[in-house]
């Protein structure tokens, strides 16, 4: 299927970027509603500037060493992600929590990837608080982003069981491959109009 008019899409990554990778993945494997325009990162050794480098998408480093206050720094970081041409925001793997500076340039077009089934345990080291809770199951959640810590309203979750023997970093692995397959989809729910943004805003 030919989409005519794409949903524009800028990612923000910290590290690994393999969230970044599996959007990129999307869009190369078959026709997407959406295209990745541009990857924005705070961190400059972040494993996720190879991935767009490779990809041919361009990149912004916006480090927060640079910035005195919080609200200057996400004002930086908008800036950086272009509101006017952007239709989406995707946090992949962003550690560090976005101010109202920087949301109210994006209308609630921002979205972020969670290794837990929220609204259980939010925040960092999510699969750790899961083990140490010793729920059965666990997954992961796409959500708008609000100014709080994890708790916009969820798009899409996914469930894995949690096994008697894992550790963190098994249980995030089998969570990992449950990430990569419902962001694309989420993304591509938003840009098809099948899941309507809050306070939506017609797309660049
Ligand atoms: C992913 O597991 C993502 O869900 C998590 O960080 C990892 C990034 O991996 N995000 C959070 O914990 C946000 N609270 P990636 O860089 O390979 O996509």
């Amino acid at each position: 299927m030919q989409y005519q008019e794409k949903l524009n899409v800028v990612v923000i990554a910290s590290g690994r970027g393999s969230n970044f990778q599996a959007l990129i993945d999307a869009q190369e494997k078959k026709e997407t509603p959406f295209r990745i325009v541009r990857l924005v990162t705070d961190n400059r050794d972040a494993k996720a500037i190879e991935k767009a480098k490779k990809a041919g998408i361009e990149h912004h480093i916006v480090e927060r060493k640079r910035f005195g206050s919080r609200a200057e720094y996400d004002y930086a970081l908008a800036d950086a992600v272009k509101p006017e041409e952007t239709g989406l925001v995707c946090l992949a793997g962003y550690m560090r929590i976005l101010g109202k500076s920087f949301l109210d340039r994006f209308d609630g077009n921002v979205i972020n990837i969670h290794p837990a089934l929220l609204p259980s345990f939010p925040g960092l080291d999510a699969q750790q608080q899961a083990l140490d809770y010793g729920v059965k199951i666990s997954g992961c959640t796409v959500h708008f982003v609000d100014e709080g810590v994890d708790t916009g309203k969820v798009i899409i979750q996914s469930a894995v069981p949690v096994l008697a023997d894992d550790s963190a970093d098994s249980l995030s692995l089998r969570i990992l491959e449950q990430e990569h397959r419902i962001y694309p989809e989420a993304v591509r729910l938003i840009a098809t109009g099948a899941v309507q943004v809050p306070g939506a805003r017609t797309k660049p």
